[in-house]
């Protein structure tokens, strides 16, 4: 009986690993439309953007291995989908002034007041928990 039940466990799981695969294809961008490249952002602001932010707002992401076996990927790939969706930093150049203001003041906030990156990812990503002090260097910066 037990085995019966590990038996289907594993067929499930293998059977889940052909369902929602994340499409890691990019379409082709204009890299000059880039939110880094436009502002020409200094190498701190770069930094913590490319390690922080860039894997779920931009085409610019770095899968990491689980991002391959269900259900780990099928969190994964809606996160991202849902970043590039309300904010995708390699297409900033294609937003009006007014969104780009917007947004903006959206990350200003969210540097300030920590809500991103998401909880789940530092959790894994230990390298993108911004310090307090970068924090406010980063928003300082967005300000002008
Ligand atoms: C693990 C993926 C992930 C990472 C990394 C991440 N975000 Fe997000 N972000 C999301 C998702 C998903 C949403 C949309 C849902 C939500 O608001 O929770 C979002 C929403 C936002 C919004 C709101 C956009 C709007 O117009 O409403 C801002 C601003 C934002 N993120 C900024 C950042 C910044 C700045 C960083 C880096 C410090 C970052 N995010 C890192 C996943 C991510």
């Amino acid at each position: 009986m037990k085995k019966k039940i590990l038996i289907g466990l594993a067929v499930l799981f293998v059977i889940s690993q052909f369902i929602n695969r994340i499409d890691k294809t990019v379409p082709d961008y204009d890299k000059s439309k880039d939110f880094l490249t436009m502002t020409q952002a200094p190498a701190n602001v770069v930094e913590v953007f490319k390690t922080a932010c860039y894997d779920c707002h931009s085409y610019e992401t770095r899968y990491p291995w689980y991002s391959n076996v269900a259900p780990m990927s099928w969190m994964v790939g809606h996160h991202i989908n849902e970043a590039r969706e309300e904010m995708n930093l390699s297409r900033w150049g294609e937003l009006s002034e007014e969104d780009q203001k917007e947004k903006t003041e959206d990350m200003i906030d969210a540097f300030e007041n920590g809500w991103m990156p998401l909880g789940t990812y530092t959790m894994i990503h230990r390298d993108a928990l911004i310090p307090f002090k970068k924090r406010y260097e980063i928003a300082d910066w967005l300000k002008k």
